[in-house]
Order: C-alpha cells, then sequence, then structure tokens
C-alpha cells in the first residue's frame, strides 16, 4: 500500500481508470496537457464528465461531484435549471441562428438594461475577452489616445493587450502595467492624460476578487479616470448578473463608463457583451462621422439560441433571490470552512462572496469583511510557494466527492443557487477531512502550522 502523498494519488486512480484511459487519447490530441483549457490542467489530470444536474456532476468512472467549477462561474443557477432547458428546447426546435433580427434579444437586452444601468447601449458578442477588445477600440477612437491602462493581476481575457504583458509572444507596446490596489500609481499615470482606458476587474483581480480589489482605490478610480478624460472599464465578466443583478458595480454603488459581462448573463451558453455609455458606443452607428464609424462583425453574436437561454436566465436573476441563495451558501462554506482551519491550527482562510477563495499563508490580520483576504499584500495571496497546498487540497477533494475550479496553483469555490445546505455541509466535511489528510501527509509547512 502506498502511503504519504502517493496514496492520495494512487487512490485518485484507482477510482478513474476509464478517465486515465481518455488522458492517455487526450495528451496526444491537445497541447495543454490534454487539457481544453489552462484551468482544466491538473496533475494527474481531471475527472471526464457524463451529465450534471443542479448541484451535481457525474464522470465516466461513475463518480459522483458536488460541483464547484460551475462551468467557469457562468452557471449561478446550477447546472441544466429547467426554465433554462425548456427555454432552450423551444428555440432549437425553431432555429438556432436566424442571421437576423429576432424578438427575443430585446427582451433579453431590455432585462439587461434593467439590471445593469450602466448599459445605456450594449454590444453582443460570444464571449467575455471579446467585450473587453471592442471595450478597448470604442475608447481609443473616443478619447484619440492610444494607450490601455491596467492592473497587475487584473484578468481580461487571453488576447494580445489583455493578456498578462510578459507572456512569450506578447508584443502589447500600447498597454501599461501598474501596481493593483495602488492609488498613488493610479493617480500618477492617469495625470498623464495619455491613456485611452483603464481597465479593472469586478471585485478584484481573479474570479470576484481573490485579490480583492480596495475600496480606497474602487471609489478612487470614477474621479481619477473623469478627471484624465480616460473610460473606465469595469470588467464585469465573472461578477456580472452573480454579486447581485445588477453585478459588483450595483454592491458598492459605483457607475462605470463601460462594462464588460459574460458567463452568467447565457445562462451556460457562450456570451459576452459590451455595457456603457451612448456616446462612447456611438462609433458602432452606421451614422457616425466616418472617422469615428467602425463595424462589428460576429456570425454567433446574439445567436437565438443564446439568446433564449440568456432571457430565461435573466428572467430569474431580475428579483435577486438567485444571487441571495448562492451568497447565503457561500457564507456556510466560509464560516464553516474557517472553523475547519482555526481547530488545526492552520494558517489559512476561506474568503469571498458568491465565490470562495481559500488563503493559505502568513495571516496579517482576521477580515471582519468577509469578500477580504487575511493580508492586503498581494505577494503574499498569490505567492507561488503556497499553490501546491491549493493543488493538494483540490486533488483531495475530488476524491471525497467535491469539484473545485481550479488553475495549478488556485482553487476557487464557485456557488450556485442550486447547491443546497446540505451540499455545503457535506462539503465542509470533505474540506475538515482533506486537511486531516494532508495534515498526516505533511503537505502544510511547519510555518504554516499553530497558528
Ligand atoms: C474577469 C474576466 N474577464 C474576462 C474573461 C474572459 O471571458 P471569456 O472566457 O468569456 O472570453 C474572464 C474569463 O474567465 C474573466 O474572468
Amino acid at each position: 500500500m502506498q502511503t504519504g502523498k502517493d496514496a492520495a494519488v494512487a487512490e485518485y486512480l484507482k477510482n478513474r481508470s476509464k478517465a486515465e484511459k481518455l488522458h492517455e487519447q487526450a495528451v496526444r490530441l491537445f497541447a495543454a496537457g490534454g487539457a481544453t483549457h489552462s484551468a482544466r490542467v491538473m496533475d494527474p489530470f481531471r475527472p471526464y464528465i457524463t451529465h450534471a444536474k443542479g448541484s451535481r456532476k457525474w464522470d465516466v468512472d461513475g463518480n459522483e461531484y458536488i460541483d464547484y467549477v460551475m462551468g467557469h462561474g457562468a452557471l449561478i443557477l446550477g447546472h441544466s435549471h429547467p426554465a433554462v432547458v425548456k427555454a432552450l428546447e423551444e428555440q432549437v426546435a425553431k432555429g438556432l441562428l436566424y442571421g437576423d433580427n429576432h424578438e427575443l434579444v430585446i427582451e433579453w437586452a431590455t432585462l439587461i438594461q434593467k439590471m445593469m444601468p450602466v448599459a445605456e447601449r450594449i454590444e453582443f458578442c460570444t464571449c467575455g475577452q471579446e467585450a473587453n477588445m471592442m471595450a478597448i477600440w470604442l475608447s481609443r477612437i473616443f478619447t484619440g489616445r492610444k494607450k490601455v491602462l491596467r492592473f497587475a493581476e487584473n484578468f481580461h481575457g487571453w488576447g494580445e493587450e489583455l493578456v498578462r504583458k510578459d507572456s512569450p509572444g506578447v508584443y502589447a507596446d500600447n498597454v501599461d502595467v501598474i501596481p493593483f490596489n495602488n492609488v498613488d500609481a493610479a493617480a500618477t499615470a492617469l495625470a498623464t492624460k495619455k491613456y485611452a482606458i483603464l481597465m479593472t476587474e469586478g471585485g478584484g483581480a481573479h474570479m470576484a476578487g481573490q485579490v480583492p480589489i480596495s475600496d480606497e482605490l474602487l471609489y478612487a478610480l470614477p474621479k481619477l479616470t473623469k478627471e484624465s478624460g480616460t473610460v473606465w472599464l469595469l470588467d464585469e465578466v465573472v461578477t456580472g448578473f452573480r454579486d447581485t443583478q445588477g453585478g459588483f458595480q450595483a454592491l458598492k454603488g459605483v457607475k462605470p463608463d463601460l462594462s464588460s459581462v459574460g458567463k452568467c448573463m447565457g445562462g451556460g451558453l457562450p456570451v459576452g457583451a459590451l455595457l456603457g455609455r451612448a456616446d462612447i458606443m456611438e462609433s458602432l452607428s452606421p451614422k457616425a462621422p466616418k472617422e469615428k464609424r467602425i463595424g462589428h462583425s460576429g456570425t454567433w453574436n446574439a445567436n437565438a439560441a443564446v439568446a433564449a437561454a440568456g432571457a430565461a436566465a435573466c428572467r430569474l436573476y431580475l428579483d435577486g433571490a438567485p444571487q441571495e441563495a448562492a451568497r447565503a451558501r457561500g457564507n456556510q462554506l466560509r464560516e464553516k470552512g474557517n472553523e475547519a482551519l482555526k481547530a488545526r491550527g492552520i494558517s489559512g482562510r476561506l474568503y469571498g462572496r458568491t465565490i470562495i477563495h481559500p488563503y493559505f499563508g502568513p495571516l496579517d490580520f482576521e477580515p471582519t469583511d468577509a469578500s477580504m483576504a487575511p493580508t492586503r499584500d498581494v505577494k503574499k495571496i498569490t505567492d507561488p510557494t503556497y499553490g501546491p497546498i491549493r493543488d493538494r487540497l483540490v486533488l483531495h477533494m475530488l476524491n471525497r466527492g467535491v469539484s473545485a475550479l481550479t488553475a495549478i496553483g488556485s482553487a476557487y469555490f464557485v456557488m450556485s443557487s442550486a447547491h443546497s445546505k446540505e451540499d455545503v455541509d457535506k462539503t465542509v466535511q470533505a474540506f475538515a477531512a482533506s486537511l486531516d489528510a494532508m495534515l498526516a501527509e505533511g503537505s502544510f509547512p511547519k510555518a504554516l502550522l499553530g497558528s
């Protein structure tokens, strides 16, 4: 029998023989270690899913999971919500892609505008990063400036002006990146008046705020961007329709010039949209002066299938009930999970609202605001030394029937309205048992014990 660290991997493999065979094929097909998304890369491999419903997912080997991947954050209603399935089934019979106008798009856009008043105008596209690319283009025309200002760690997609500047093969000379949560750095950069757009992730960097945005920065940005004539984009691809029906901006009472949305807006189908001020979006009008006019194509823009699913989901988002339910379950996981960490003297905390972030590292303070990390130091939150601990936690929890969203070194528990109190109770049990197993196998460095 294997002991220590190998035992958990051996157990994982023992219960996933069919998945292992599929993985062997996958590595010959998909360059990214057999995965189809950088957040699906895992050592040895992630499970192969056959079907999902509500809060659950099942894999080819017959394992059942309480799912916290939740469609990379898109499924605040859980898997296959009956209203979304019904709308989609009805639409499939009527046609998927008209390549023309249709009524559903009016209803969908009206619901979006009602929930997010930033949407004086709406431009549909197929995913979140396309909306961000459109935001850059429109801001450049509106301001007559070329440069893009972004915060470190903030994620906006993989396009050239969105991805990390130091990635190989990226030549984003017009992009400047400044330290996150540093108001002085933002004020100094913006005062140069050379930026067309400032991009900020809703909630903070990584999945609604693994590195939470400070109130100090958030509330400084409307004035700083206005004074410098820079368009302020709040990227609500993750937080839109999730944090509240009006997104993170409604939660915090701020109004950006533009907002990108996606994920939850499509009810589980691929989608993105740019929402924003009519004067900035005017360049999309055929009546705009020639030197300011742009055309936006996109075969799949607002196709009938996604509009049907999106409108069905947005009808449910309107009263805020799904968001409240997801937040309540998030509170439960965070509070009970933190009791488990404290009882074991582990220097780590869970924090977040409807996406719960596990942190392992030095505790600088005990946060009173549940969405805040126990440190303000960005480096501590993203310290790669502690990434393997999160990877290990994900593996142990998969062994215990809980599937967290992961990218190597990160883990996220994405809550939905489909998670029940009992689901979260079971998750907390799996979390506590995983911590015990990790303590026994020596996964925590001494510095993180006895706190
Ligand atoms: C904050 C944020 N912006 C943009 C994107 C890109 O969205 P998409 O994957 O739909 O292109 C993501 C994706 O996770 C995201 O988290």
